[in-house]
């Protein structure tokens, strides 16, 4: 593939683990990405995204979301520029008055040429969507690739029945693997050193933690189901660090006293998300994505779930998440996590880093995520596939 403000060929040969990893500066091709929260898509009021580096344009129509490619076929604008409609159903492009079906992308008019013979012989791209638990998904891969279940495309707990889940998204100016990796990195833990989260939800938060041996990760990647990556956080497994030394001498204490020794695991998936758990507090789990808009930029989305048996134990979780969890935890604590990408991003803007970086221990979790991604991915995004911004 040429580079094309992708990642240069002499980089991705000089990549000892994960090549693929690092050519998918746009993301992995043919998988599932969350792009809405559904409450943010009501009834034919159409919304555009970026995913990837494509351009789509999202509208929901008697209730189901439909989604097809944010660009004209005559002369290649976006519709989303200006939205005009004069027909339920469809979109007219506002520059020459090209209409199309959202349902099959088919060319179904021209405002003013009615009579024109192109007229349902072209159309455009749709692409597959699906909702659950409050989320738009769509799949971004090649028009007729047989599309796997979104479950093969998401963290196992997420779509548990009775598992009620809470979300918001942001748009964050990294790319997508800094921000996979900033989640997935246990050791990263240090930048959060002076959370105000750490006494509110009373966590015993170590400033590092050192992985045992082998058994600290476990690869899933069984046929048929997602592939992931676990960092295991158990007392066989790893050796949380309260104590900060410099050459032997204590120069910085964790929070050890807290009673929430939290989480047990971290898991990473394909093609892009995150799964702590438990976190932030015993009965929680939070999911994380970092979906790439285009090389530079993800949207970073971050759902708490928690079981519930009724709907008002639904409403309940609800309000929490936005009245304690939303300011405590997804934007006191996270915060840290966003500036920290966007921190990390010049060093890998050009892809250099890729091979300048020096890792260590640690980051044995990471090389295990690059090397699966690599392996398991199922295509790439190319500069082929990528719409003018
Ligand atoms: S560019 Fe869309 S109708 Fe001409
Ligand atoms: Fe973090």
């Amino acid at each position: 593939m040429t580079s094309g403000g992708f990642v240069e060929p002499e980089i991705i040969e000089k990549v000892r683990v994960g090549k693929d990893y690092v050519a998918a500066k746009y993301g992995f091709r043919n998988h599932w990405y969350p792009v809405l929260l559904s409450s943010e898509l009501t009834e034919d009021n159409p919304v555009a995204a970026t995913v990837c580096g494509e351009n789509i344009l999202f509208n929901r129509l008697e209730g189901e979301v439909k989604a097809i490619k944010d660009q004209c076929l005559h002369k290649g604008v976006r519709f989303s520029r200006h939205l005009e409609c004069y027909k339920k159903g469809t979109v007219t492009c506002w520059y020459h008055g090209f209409t199309y079906r959202y349902e099959d992308g088919q060319l179904n008019g021209i405002v003013g040429v009615p009579d024109s013979k192109i007229i349902g012989t072209r159309r455009i791209r749709t692409y597959p969507v699906t909702e659950a638990k409050g989320v738009v998904f769509v799949f971004v891969g090649d028009e007729y690739f047989d599309v796997p279940p979104l479950s093969h495309d998401v963290p196992p707990d997420f779509l548990e029945e009775g598992f009620t889940v809470c979300g918001r998204r942001q748009e964050v100016a990294s790319n997508w693997r800094v921000g996979c990796e900033n989640g997935f990195d246990s050791t990263h833990i240090f930048i959060h050193k002076n959370s105000t989260l750490v006494k509110h939800a009373d966590l015993a938060l170590p400033l590092g933690l050192v992985p045992t041996g082998k058994e600290s990760f476990k690869i899933q990647d069984e046929d048929g189901g997602p592939k992931g990556v676990f960092d295991l956080f158990s007392p066989e497994t790893v050796n949380p660090v309260f104590e900060g030394k410099i050459e032997g001498e204590g120069v910085l204490s964790g929070a050890a006293d807290g009673k929430n020794l939290l989480p047990h695991s971290i898991s990473m998936w394909l093609p892009c998300a995150l799964c702590i758990k438990p976190w932030p507090v015993p009965e929680l789990k939070q999911f994380e994505w970092y979906v790439p808009i285009d090389g530079e930029r993800h949207v970073y989305f971050q759902f708490l779930g928690k079981y519930t048996e009724n709907e008002e134990e639904e409403q309940a979780f609800a309000k929490e998440f936005e009245e304690r969890w939303v300011p405590e935890a997804l934007i006191g604590f996270n915060e840290d996590d966003i500036w920290a990408r966007e921190a990390t991003q010049p060093f890998y803007a050009d892809g250099s880093g890729w091979v300048n970086e020096q890792l260590f221990e640690a980051d044995e979790n990471i090389v295990k995520w690059r090397r699966l991604a690599h392996k398991h991915n199922r295509g790439l995004q190319e500069p082929k596939h990528v719409d003018p911004a």
